[in-house]
């Protein structure tokens, strides 16, 4: 007897990420070649932010990266036309909120403009799948808790009911895509899902923040630079642990839903660099002996300078069954190996060097 099996049509079509060659798109590309079986299509702009080398371990033939802003609809619609994804997760963004004070420009370009760009691609798309693809079809928005604004101390964490009270230019164009994504479920049915998450560490994160920055400086005798008084609080999660919540989400979510998503892991700014100090004491002396802590260094603090974040992920964990698996000390114990086993990595994202290859390729077509 012979058994047919008609192929599932959303098993083999692949999915398309963007902004898939950054910090958190490039861990989520590969958890998810580790784990699924479809097809991964990468649209990355390749800004400043955006870096291949960060997928050179990677020979995986499902792997395809496109180069292309999300906002260039021609571009955007032919893609999708061909490749006839059955999910878009839009990762892509500016997503430093010190680069935002100083020129808020881009991040109304790509966070507000891009994703209703996006939006509108992906709607034109959905409308002509048949009922079963359309049934199938997910468009995840990748956001973050700062659209909710700032904590008290005695405040309770963020839950998805909060109000957004955005501070920063990036806070406030990541709440603007929000709201758009909102609206065109609303408005237009577009099957969508958000996540708002809180603060990621792990391998592969861009060193202009926190802590990449603090490890890079510390080993290169430079100053550890604390904003104001460092009492400022975040609550750390660990970069796969956020991959595998966007994959619940993508597989579990209801419709229409935002899903908070954090790591239960408060901690003060200075707690996390003493913390990071102590770490490279032992894994990396300093010549001299000396502690690293000798090089924090207070300096003036970022204007608007959110207190306190802390995430309620009780939605998470009650509706799809999600919680983090690593903790603060053994994951930061994890991401400071890894920075020093990969000492190449940083110094070509530093240098400027990871770059050069992107001219040689591109700027001749
Ligand atoms: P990142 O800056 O490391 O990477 C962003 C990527 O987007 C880069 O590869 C860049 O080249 C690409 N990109 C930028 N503009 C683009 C455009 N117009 N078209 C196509 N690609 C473009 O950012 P990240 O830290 O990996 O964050 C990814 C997403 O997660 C963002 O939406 C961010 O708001 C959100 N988020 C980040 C954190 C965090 O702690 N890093 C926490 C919560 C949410
Ligand atoms: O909360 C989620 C957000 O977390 C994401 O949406 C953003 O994309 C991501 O960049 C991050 O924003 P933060 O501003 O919290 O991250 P950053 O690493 O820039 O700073 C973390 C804290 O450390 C913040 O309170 C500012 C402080 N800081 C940062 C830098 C770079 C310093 O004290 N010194 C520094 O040099």
């Amino acid at each position: 007897m012979s058994v047919f099996q008609i192929p599932d049509p959303a098993a083999s079509s692949p999915i398309l990420v963007t902004g898939g060659a950054g910090f958190i798109g490039s861990n989520f590309i590969r958890l998810w070649l580790a784990r699924e079986t479809a097809p991964v299509v990468n649209l990355d702009k390749l800004t400043y932010a955006g870096n291949l080398e960060n997928f050179s371990d990677l020979t995986d033939r499902r792997l395809e990266f496109v180069r292309g802003d999300i906002g260039d609809v021609k571009l955007v619609k032919d893609l999708l036309a061909r490749i006839r994804p059955r999910a878009i997760l839009n990762f892509a963004a500016e997503s430093h909120v010190d680069r935002s004070i100083h020129g808020p420009d881009d991040f109304i370009a790509t966070n507000v403009v891009g994703t209703f760009r996006l939006l509108e691609c992906a709607r034109d798309y959905w409308q002509r799948l048949d009922a079963a693809e359309r049934e199938a079809f997910r468009f995840l928005h990748v956001s973050t808790d700062e659209v909710y604004g700032t904590l008290a101390a005695s405040d309770p964490a963020f839950s998805e009911t909060n109000a957004f009270k955005p501070n920063s230019p990036y806070a406030a164009s990541k709440a603007a895509s929000d709201h758009l994504v909102r609206a065109w479920h609303h408005t237009y049915g577009l099957p969508v899902v958000t996540t708002n998450c809180s603060n990621n560490y792990g391998p592969y994160q861009f060193p202009e923040k926190l802590i990449p920055l603090m490890i890079h400086n510390a080993l290169s005798g430079k100053p550890l630079p604390v904003y104001g008084d460092g009492m400022q609080v975040r609550d750390w999660l660990h970069v796969e642990d956020h991959c595998e919540a966007i994959r619940c989400v993508l597989a579990k979510g209801r419709l229409g839903e935002t899903y908070n998503i954090g790591g239960n892991s408060e901690k003060a700014n200075i707690d996390v660099v003493h913390t990071l100090c102590d770490i490279l004491d032992t894994e990396r002396p300093r010549a001299d002996g000396n502690s690293y802590k000798e090089q924090i260094a207070f300096v003036k603090d970022r204007p608007g300078h959110d207190r306190r974040y802390a995430i309620d992920a009780a939605k998470m964990t009650g509706e799809l069954g999600w919680t983090p698996k690593e903790t603060f000390e053994t994951g930061l114990l994890q991401t400071v190996r890894w920075y020093l086993a990969n000492p190449t990595w940083t110094e070509r994202v530093i240098s400027g060097a990871y770059r050069d290859w992107i001219q040689k390729n591109y700027s001749a077509r």
